[in-house]
């Protein structure tokens, strides 16, 4: 036998390579990702696999570790420093004697404690843009009249196989001493995308390379620290977007922008400022350093987009909602002074259209919805909710104006998602009376029982999933009408309807604090979701469909609803409830994914191109659908799911 079968899991690829191939070599022929620093020095240990045993029919393959070289001097030697498990090999050394099942460790179990939400635990295989390459550069003589730095990107071809390397102009100054410092050893940051370029360099051996995701929404900025060598999320950090004391919500910080028209500068400082803080947090949390993040993406909706970069959002206020740039974006982190190692490069992924941006893209990029044979809708609910419709042969996006309301923002007793706010309610159907659950409080209440724990958490208000299920509710025990009406007779029957000039309001609350659900708060929330209830629709017309397979909603505010009582009001359209799920921060995950794989990044630019945007804005079907969306659920159409 001359070659042997080589099958690499998890990705399952496989292929015939001859005996005493390295089984590093064979994993980058069939372009299995595995990682490696020093190039199969046996110095990084980051190229670990380790063999399955036993026959695999199905394959025709027969595999033991025995079929490998025998432990090397190489492995021997970094075991005894660094030490290796019992059944690991290093890829570099190992060399290839016979049929094998390789398996490739995924280190990149993300760190859950850290990160709880499904959508962000998700392991993503890595095939990162940036890459760390040991190497080992001649020193100079006087016969060879090549420059330093001509011979250190010789070296890196010579030995990562890279054609055509450069090396950034900013280093050329720094290469000299670098080179002598390591004794003509150096690790060097590749940028592969494009022309292959040295972005930075450290003297010796250095093996600690991040990157950071970030979310830039317009309530909150989420970013996430990756460790890009074992694809492991070390740190997660998330703060409120100062942008907002220029407006609550986009538009109202374009009209920010309208009237002043000078205060460009302040609201991307803002944006930038509040990130730097992020990425300070994300660093000192994991013990890294700011100088080993070398890559960024970004996700934000067109108008988050555009300020973060310096560009002028005012186009965006109005139709044709043009965009000064669409498409997905790779430039050097210090054009926009970001403060991570001076060659870092930024990706921002592509906006899909003026009013559906870059979030939307990732949250599709990382549910699939365009991979499947089914319907599913996928709504990304925040202060536009972008939505996007679809399967494997067509797929739709649109933005729905929801407004503010399910962030607690326009409700009289409404806040944000924070200890002592109401997240859940039950109302009982005959005496209307409430039990409700707290955040930070784990058990359900009534005002009595609730009186004895008032010492460890107070009621403070009411957050976005509460106001829907207390809609929900009230609608349940007859307490609104189908209109959304809060109905005054039944203040014959409980003190709870009060009487509040014209309209009644229902006393939820008689805590300290008094927390009433009042007409107008009824009134916001049916706007909101007959908003984005309308949205959909329009896509469901455009798509031909009358109901949808699978639902996902995405977004801080859709990982905490309860989806029983989104169907309920009429916040999303009939579905199996088996079906809909909430799916949390899904934007971020996208941006983690094309962080941590360049595979990705191709897939999503491939993904914009194909989508179709529609703009709901002027489509004459709105209105129609809007006014039927008023009702709970809704004026015409029907939810056989909710009567199961
Ligand atoms: Fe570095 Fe194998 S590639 S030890």
């Amino acid at each position: 036998v001359k070659d042997a079968l080589v099958l690499f899991m998890p990705s399952g690829r496989r292929g015939r390579f001859p005996l005493g191939t390295p089984v590093l070599e064979a994993a980058r022929q069939l372009g299995v990702y595995v990682e490696s620093v020093c190039g199969g020095r046996g110095i990084c240990g980051r190229c670990q696999v380790s063999v399955t045993e036993g026959v695999f029919a199905k394959h025709k393959i027969t595999s033991a570790a025995t079929h490998l070289s025998p432990f090397s001097d190489t492995e021997a030697r970094y075991k005894a420093k660094r030490g290796l498990p019992e059944d690991r090999r290093l890829s570099c050394s190992a060399l290839i004697e016979g049929d094998l099942v390789i398996d490739i460790p995924i280190e990149a179990q993300t760190n859950r404690a850290l990160v709880r939400k499904r959508a962000e635990a998700r392991p993503i295989p890595r095939d990162p843009v940036m890459q760390l390459c040991y190497v080992e550069v001649d020193e100079p003589d006087m016969e060879q009249p090549l420059g330093d730095a001509d011979r250190l990107v010789r070296a890196l071809e010579a030995q990562w196989g890279f054609v055509g390397a450069r090396c950034e102009f900013r280093l050329l100054p720094l290469v000299q001493g670098l080179l002598r410092q390591g004794d003509w050893k150096v690790t060097v940051a590749v940028h592969t995308e494009g022309i292959p370029t040295i972005v930075s360099i450290w003297p010796g051996f250095h093996d600690r390379l991040y990157g950071i995701a970030v979310d830039i929404g317009s309530t909150t900025i989420a970013c996430h620290l990756s460790d890009m060598l074992t694809g492991r999320t070390v740190s997660s950090t998330g703060t409120a977007n100062p942008q907002i004391r220029f407006g609550e919500d986009l538009m109202s910080r374009v009209s920010y922008l309208m009237m002043n028209p000078d205060g460009l500068p302040a609201l991307t400082t803002a944006v930038r400022g509040a990130i730097e803080g992020l990425i300070d947090k994300a660093v000192n949390d994991a013990g890294a350093s700011r100088d080993d993040v070398l890559d960024a993406v970004f996700v934000g909706n067109p108008i988050m987009h555009h300020l973060f970069l310096g560009i002028d959002p005012r186009e965006l206020g109005g139709a044709p909602f043009a965009l000064a740039v669409s498409g997905a974006l790779t430039f050097p982190a210090r054009e926009i002074g970001l403060g991570v190692n001076p060659g870092a490069r930024v990706y921002m992924l592509p906006c899909i259209a003026g009013h559906v941006g870059a979030d939307a893209a990732g949250a599709a990029l990382a549910e699939g919805p365009q991979k499947g044979k089914e319907v599913t809708l996928l709504v990304d609910v925040g202060t536009n909710a972008e939505i996007v419709l679809g399967n494997r042969h067509r797929i739709l996006a649109a933005s729905s104006p929801t407004g503010p309301a399910f962030e607690g923002a326009e409700i009289s007793s409404g806040q944000r998602a924070a200890p002592g706010a109401i997240e859940r309610v039950r109302i009982d159907p005959e005496t209307l009376e409430p039990k409700i659950r707290v955040i930070g409080l784990e058990a359900w209440s009534d005002e009595e029982e609730f009186a004895e724990k008032i010492d460890q958490v107070g009621v403070t208000g009411i957050c976005g999933s509460g106001i829907i299920e207390v809609i929900g509710e009230m609608f349940l025990a007859g307490i609104i009408t189908q209109d959304g009406v809060i109905d005054g007779s039944l203040a014959a029957k409980s003190p709870r309807i009060e009487a509040n000039g014209r309209t009644f309001s229902y006393l939820l609350w008689r805590g300290d604090q008094e927390i009433r659900i009042t007409q107008n708060d009824v009134r916001a929330i049916q706007l909101a979701k007959a908003a984005l209830y309308a949205g959909v629709k329009l896509l469901m017309d455009r798509y031909g469909c009358t109901h949808v397979d699978r639902i996902k909603l995405a977004g801080a505010f859709g990982a905490h609803i309860d989806t029983k009582y989104a169907m309920l009001i009429g916040l999303i359209p009939d579905c199996d409830l088996k079906h809909v799920s909430a799916v949390g921060n899904a934007a971020g995950t996208g941006a983690r994914m094309c962080l941590l794989n360049r595979g990705h990044r191709a897939e999503v630019e491939d993904l914009v191109t194909r989508i179709e945007k529609i703009e709901t804005a002027l489509e004459p079907r709105f209105q129609e659908h809007f006014v039927a969306a008023m009702a709970l659920p809704n004026k015409i159409d029907p939810f056989p799911n909710l009567a199961r």
